[in-house]
């Protein structure tokens, strides 16, 4: 079994020696590191301003934006780590869904899978021909932040996410048309489960050989399931993808929403970090998932809306709950609402290092 400690480090590399890097490989670090998922996005005036001339799939796709707004958050705030500006869906249009970002709406996909015909049909292209684009927006990305010391991380929905929005065809709040198709047939969700793992393991393998320091797999949706589903349904195919990524011996963080319930099985899909949202402590996730795992998270991104006092106290009960332990990644246990203020994350970000440095 491979443990985080066989994670190859790069010889020579001064931002394998970032706080970051370190906290994934569970090393001493100078201060906690942090960054927060979806940094780049609509709360930054900057994001919004790009958004009025270009829909988002036009910054996803033209490296020079996407690397542009992957640097919006770096330049404004001290994060410690780089996402790459993409989406998780992207990755579906080369297996040949129809997507579409509707203003207001969110994702629509217009020819959603429903029958085994439909899985059938599914392609499974290689990174290189079907987002090409990320991959060299992860060059662009790199030779600007390699000075700066700072890692880029590269990112994927997890196989289940993703069958989720294929199926489901756009947000579902019980992700009833996918969860029933599982558990209805099994041949066919094994079919479209295994196309997914290829599309989103050489997806993620891509990104680290085109300079992804570190790869994070979405599981947004898992925890809609109960643990003898995720065990069977999703956790060989997550398993798989994992495995493929690994070769691109970078860390792996797997994260997922509502996970409490699933911590020990998501562990056993071997990543080196886990991701947690706020509704489990994180002392307790730490506990459970032993000393293999570095974890990630975990503070209420609503947090950042209500008074800087607010914020704060609950800021400090997170790292009071990682208690000093080695492989803490400050972030929120969700995305950045766009109603954030600025000011808040900038103080979130100072007053991390501020408190943990030591
Ligand atoms: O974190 C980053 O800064 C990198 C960029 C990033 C985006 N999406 C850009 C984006 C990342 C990591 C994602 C992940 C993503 N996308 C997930 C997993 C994380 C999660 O939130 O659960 C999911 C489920 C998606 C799918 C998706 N993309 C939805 C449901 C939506 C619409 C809802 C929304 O927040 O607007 C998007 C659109 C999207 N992806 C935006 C951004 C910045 C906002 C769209 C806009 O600019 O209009």
């Amino acid at each position: 079994m491979e443990s985080v400690a066989t994670v190859p480090r790069v010889q020579h590399d001064p931002v394998s020696d970032s706080r970051f890097l370190r906290a994934c490989r569970r090393e001493p670090v100078d201060a906690t590191p942090i960054w927060l998922m979806r940094q780049a996005g609509r709360y930054m005036p900057a994001y919004r301003a790009l958004r009025e001339r270009y829909g988002i799939l036009d910054l996803i796709k033209q490296p020079e934006l996407a690397r542009e707004v992957t640097l919006q958050p770096i330049n404004a705030f001290d994060l410690d780590a780089a996402i790459i500006f993409a989406d998780i869906l992207p990755p579906l249009e080369g297996m040949g869904l129809a997507l579409e970002f509707v203003r207001g709406e969110g994702p629509l996909i217009h020819n959603p899978v429903r029958t085994a015909a439909d899985i059938e049909q599914l392609r499974t292209p290689s990174p290189e021909e079907a987002l090409p684009f990320t991959l060299e927006a992860i060059r662009l990305t790199r030779a600007e932040l390699d000075p700066r010391g700072i890692p880029v991380v590269g990112f994927s929905g997890a196989p289940f996410t993703l069958a989720c929005y294929a199926v489901e065809g756009g947000a579902s709040r019980h992700q009833a048309t996918v969860k029933s198709l599982m558990m209805s047939e099994p041949a066919a969700w094994d079919k479209l489960m295994t196309k997914l793992s290829t599309v989103a393991g050489n997806y993620l393998l891509a990104q680290a050989r085109a300079g992804a320091q570190a790869l994070q797999l979405f599981d947004s949706w898992c925890g809609e399931l109960s643990p003898a589903d995720y065990a069977n349904y999703v956790l060989p195919y997550t398993r798989r993808t994992i495995e493929i990524a690994k070769a691109g011996g970078v860390p792996i963080i797997l994260f997922g929403v509502g996970t409490g319930g699933l911590l020990e099985l998501m562990a056993t899909a071997r990543p080196d970090v886990i991701g947690v949202d706020w509704r489990i402590c994180l002392g307790t996730a730490f506990d459970r998932l032993g000393p293999e795992f570095a974890v990630q998270g975990n503070l209420d991104p609503i947090a950042l809306l209500a008074t800087w006092e607010a914020t704060r106290e609950r800021a400090q009960t997170v790292l009071d709950q990682a208690d000093g332990r080695l492989g803490h990644i400050f972030n929120l246990g969700h995305g950045i609402l766009p109603q954030t203020p600025v000011d808040q994350v900038r103080r979130l970000v100072e007053f991390v290092h501020e408190t943990t440095r030591a």
